[in-house]
């Protein structure tokens, strides 16, 4: 499969509709995904990017039907993760001495997973590629989201290759953005941003100030990933530069596990307490146990606050709880309130641990949280609702 983008410029990726797990097992792709390569013809021909090994001698197949291997002068190598680069070692067997034009730090990346000496020509922010009308301009984007990650930029079509940014895990025949459910998109793409950029977002939004400032217009950006920005591009750079910002709305999000229900009727009585303090504001439980991790991610993402909660077991939390609450530090939130809540039998420091890890992790825990022992008789429950009100007025007192 292959479709014209521009006169110059032909996709030749591959569209994943069963993938299901992404990173291994670490990002939900409900919706498949697709792995984006694109073949640019101009007097000299480069292909930026490959797909995923295991579709490596597919889309060799594919490649050959559109292009003479031999017609193929250079390789653009915008980021050496797998998904982008698995097929370069099929492709570079047909043609060993197309040069691949790479970061400093994607030529380490290159050599530590494919250990080949292909011609890796290295380039760094400014550096451009004449391919006769047209030139390449390339943009280093370090930490976008690997050390390795370019961009590059087409001249007379004024086209950005953005690589992972701005992409989604969106499968789709139709692979432009305006031909697609606009609420599927928007989904996919903060639940992208939420779950692999959230921790970068100071680089955002420098990289962001940095391309517009070089003042080139922009008629379409080609991500790596998902549909292709051709109506309005640039919304979804406005979009990165909301999300950026320490992102939030009006929403409290209140996430827990539990052995006997007991933390759980804690959390439904804390959710009716913020629902009577103010009714405005959207609030979200979510069993973490039984629930999709980066949608949960995605929706703590959008959360002014937090509540996180688990009954005590063996003096700790529940694995799912503390599972959360890992990946919740390596993303490195900002600008979140939160507390801990939950019910214990006898030692009780499942309040305490989460409450440790919340403030660890960057959030401005409000309190000491709330811990109930057994199930909650109705005193309890209401207790739980109290706290709920407390929680929203001491989120609008320190608010700022
Ligand atoms: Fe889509 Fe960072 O690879």
């Amino acid at each position: 499969m292959h479709f014209k983008i521009t006169d110059a410029i032909t996709w030749v990726g591959k569209i994943d509709w069963e993938l299901r797990k992404f990173h291994g097992e670490e990002y939900s792709t409900h919706r498949g995904s697709t792995y984006n390569s694109y073949l640019v013809r101009d007097e000299k021909i480069a292909l930026i990017d490959t797909v995923w090994l295991k579709f490596s001698r597919e889309f060799v197949d594919n490649l050959k039907q559109v292009v003479p291997f031999e017609n193929i002068d250079y390789i653009i190598a915008n980021h050496a993760e797998p998904d982008h680069s698995g097929a370069l070692p099929e492709l570079m067997r047909a043609i060993p001495d197309t040069p691949v034009y790479c970061t400093a730090n994607g030529l380490k990346s290159f050599k530590g997973y494919y250990h080949k000496d292909w011609d890796f020509r290295v380039i760094k922010s400014g550096d451009t590629l004449d391919l006769g009308s047209r030139k390449l301009v390339f943009v280093e984007a370090p930490m976008l989201h690997w050390p390795d990650t370019m961009f590059c930029y087409l001249t007379q079509d004024n086209v950005l290759f953005s690589n992972d940014a701005f992409g989604q895990h969106l499968a789709s025949e139709y692979m432009f953005n305006d031909l697609v459910d606009q609420a599927e998109l928007y989904q996919e793409c903060i639940k992208y941003y939420a779950n692999i950029l959230t921790p970068f977002s100071a680089l955002v939004s420098k990289k962001i100030q940095d391309v517009l400032a070089l003042n080139l217009p922009v008629d379409m950006i080609c991500p790596s990933h998902g549909v292709i920005w051709r109506t309005d591009p640039l919304q979804i750079v406005k979009k990165y530069q909301q999300w950026a910002a320490d992102y939030q709305e009006n929403q409290i999000s209140i996430v827990y596990d539990s052995m006997w229900d007991s933390t759980r009727h804690m959390a439904e009585a804390i959710a009716r307490g913020i629902i009577d303090a103010d009714p405005s504001v959207a609030v979200k439980l979510y069993n973490i146990a039984r629930s999709d991790k980066n949608d949960v991610i995605t929706e703590i993402f959008k959360s002014k606050a937090v509540l996180v909660g688990s009954s005590t077991i063996n003096r700790g939390i529940l694995y799912e709880v503390g599972g959360l609450l890992e990946m919740i530090k390596g993303l490195g939130f900002k600008n979140k309130k939160a507390a801990g809540f939950g019910s214990y039998g006898w030692s009780g420091e499942s309040v305490k641990i989460i409450t440790e890890s919340l403030k660890a992790s960057g959030f401005e825990v409000v309190n000491d949280g709330i811990r109930e022992t057994w199930n909650p008789d109705q005193n309890g429950i209401d207790r739980c609702a109290a706290f709920g009100k407390a929680f929203v007025a001491a989120l609008s007192k320190k608010g700022d």
